[in-house]
C-alpha cells in the first residue's frame, strides 16, 4: 500500500521512515518533506501545498490513508476536506484541533471535564489582565491564545515581566492574532514530561513516555526553542505516574471530546507537570506528535505502526498493544546559526553518518542543493540513538553529533541531564 505523509520537520521525517518500514508498505508520500525524506528508501517527496492539490494527490494515488505532522493543517481542516472526499486521514478535524489551536478552550475544556490544570483567567483587554496578575502576583504565566509555533508563553518571575507580555500581546499584537486573547495561569513545579497517545474516538492507545529540552543553551537556559533534543522513556513518568495520567487525563480527555460533540482521532499530546508528591497537572495538549520527541519514540516502537493507525482508524484501539524496544533513545537537535530568532540558510552540511541498527539521523530544515544537502531552516537535523541506559544512548548520539559539520551548527551538550541526574536509569 501507498501512504502519504504531510510535514516537513524531524517528527515527519522519523513518521514516514518508521512507516515505511512496514512490510505491507510500498511507499510513503512525503508532502512536501526534507533531504532526509528524499534520500530515504522508500519514501519520495512530493512538492505540493494547499489541501485540495494534496487530496487531488491521494486520490490519483490510490493512498491507503494519509497521517498528519504539523498542527497548521489540523487547524485549517484537512481533516475535514479529506474525510468529505471520501479519503481515509488520520488527525482530529479542525473543531476537535482547537484542544491545540486556542488555549482558553483547552483551559475551559480541561475545567468542565475534570482533568487537572493551573488555575488561569483568559482576557482580550489589557486593563484587565493587569489587574489580574496585580491579585495574583508572580511567578506567573502569560500565554497567546493562538497558535505562536512555540513563541507564545513567557514564564515570567516577576510582575513587570508578565505585564510586559500582556502589552506585547494584547497592545503591540506583536503575536498577531494568536495575541488577540491571552490566557494568564498559575506557575507550577515539577517535572515536565511528553505523554502522547494515539485516538480513535473513544480509546486511546499510550505511545512511550518522553522528555524534551525546549531551552537552547546548556542547563536549560537561554531563550525557549521547539525542542533541542529529547529521550524515551522518560524516568519520570513510572507505572504508577502513567496509570494516573491515563486515569485523570487521558481517558477524561477522550470521554470529554465525545461528550463534546467533537470526538477526538488522532495523536494526541498532553504536555504535563509532574509535582515531587506525583500529582499531574496538564500543562497544553497538542493535537500531534511532538518535535523532536517522536523521534526517539519512533527509534524505540518495534509494532508496525501502519497497523497501529489502521485499528485507530477503525476505531478498535482497544485491540491492539504497543511493543517497544526496551532500550533507552536519545535525540540531540543540531540547529542553524541563528536559532531560534533568525535561523541562517543554505550552510553546506557534511559528515552525514550511513544508516545503522541503533541509530538514525533524522532532517528537519534540510534540502537537496544537487547532491549536496544544505540548511534551509532553524532545526536542521535530530541524531537519535538507542543504547541499553541513558549514558549509553547519549554516548553513541553524541559520538555521531561530532561527525557531522556545518557552519555555525549549535547543540546542546547535555540532553538528558535531568534523566542522568534524578531518574531510575
Ligand atoms: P506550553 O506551550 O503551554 O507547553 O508552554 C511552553 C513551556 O512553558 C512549557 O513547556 C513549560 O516549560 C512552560 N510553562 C507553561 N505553562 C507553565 C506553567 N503553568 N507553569 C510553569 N511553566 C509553564
Ligand atoms: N517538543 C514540544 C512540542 O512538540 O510541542
Amino acid at each position: 500500500m501507498k501512504l502519504l505523509v504531510i510535514g516537513a520537520g524531524g517528527r515527519e521525517h522519523a513518521l514516514a521512515w518508521k512507516l515505511a518500514r512496514s512490510p505491507r508498505v510500498s511507499r510513503v508520500f512525503v508532502a512536501p518533506g526534507n533531504a532526509g525524506t528524499a534520500r530515504e528508501d522508500g519514501l519520495a517527496n512530493v512538492a505540493l501545498a494547499g489541501i485540495p492539490g494534496l487530496a487531488k494527490f491521494a486520490r490519483k494515488e490510490a493512498v491507503a490513508y494519509t497521517v498528519v505532522g504539523p498542527e497548521a493543517p489540523l487547524a485549517d481542516g484537512i481533516v475535514d476536506e479529506f474525510t468529505a472526499a471520501g479519503l481515509r486521514i488520520f488527525g482530529p478535524t479542525q473543531a476537535a484541533a482547537r484542544l491545540e489551536s486556542s488555549k482558553e478552550h483547552a483551559k475551559s475544556f480541561m475545567q468542565r471535564h475534570g482533568i487537572p490544570s493551573a488555575a488561569y483567567g483568559a482576557f482580550t483587554d489589557a486593563g484587565r489582565a493587569h489587574d489580574y496578575i496585580e491579585r495574583q502576583g508572580a511567578p506567573i504565566v502569560v500565554k497567546a491564545d493562538g497558535l505562536a509555533a512555540g513563541k507564545g508563553v513567557v514564564v515570567a518571575m516577576d510582575a513587570n515581566e508578565a505585564h510586559a507580555a500582556v502589552d506585547r500581546m494584547l497592545l503591540k499584537k506583536e503575536m498577531g492574532v494568536a495575541g488577540n486573547r491571552v490566557v494568564i495561569e498559575q506557575y507550577l513545579e515539577g517535572e515536565e514530561a511528553s505523554f502522547i497517545v494515539l485516538a480513535d474516538g473513544r480509546h486511546a492507545l499510550a505511545l512511550a513516555s518522553s522528555q524534551d529540552h525546549k531551552r537552547l543553551l546548556d542547563g536549560d537556559r537561554g531563550p525557549n526553542t521547539g525542542g533541542m533534543g529529547a529521550y524515551s522513556p522518560a524516568p519520570v513518568v513510572t507505572p504508577g505516574v502513567h496509570a494516573r495520567v491515563m486515569r485523570e487525563v487521558i481517558q477524561p480527555a477522550i470521554t470529554g471530546m465525545e461528550k463534546d460533540g467533537t470526538p477526538y482521532t488522532g495523536f494526541l499530546y498532553a504536555g504535563l507537570m509532574i509535582a515531587g508528591d506525583g500529582s499531574i497537572k496538564v500543562l497544553e495538549f497538542n493535537c500531534r506528535l511532538g518535535d523532536p520527541e517522536t523521534q526517539p519514540i519512533m527509534l524505540r516502537l518495534k509494532s508496525d505502526l501502519v497497523t497501529l493507525i489502521e485499528r485507530a482508524l477503525e476505531g478498535d484501539l482497544d485491540q491492539v498493544e504497543a511493543e517497544w524496544d526496551t532500550r533507552v533513545a536519545l535525540g540531540v537537535v543540531l540547529a542553524a546559526h541563528g536559532y531560534p530568532d533568525a535561523p541562517r540558510k543554505g550552510d553546506a552540511i557534511r559528515g552525514l553518518p550511513a544508516p545503522a541498527e541503533d541509530s538514525h539521523v533524522f532532517h528537519a530544515g534540510t534540502v537537496l542543493n544537487g547532491k549536496d544537502v544544505v540548511s534551509s531552516g532553524g532545526r536542521v537535523l535530530t541524531v537519535t540513538a538507542l543504547g541499553h541506559n541513558v549514558r549509553m544512548a547519549r554516548r553513541r548520539a553524541y559520538e555521531i553529533a561530532d561527525g557531522i559539520r556545518f557552519d555555525g551548527m549549535q547543540l546542546r551538550r547535555d540532553i538528558g541531564h535531568r534523566a542522568l541526574a534524578g531518574g531510575r536509569r
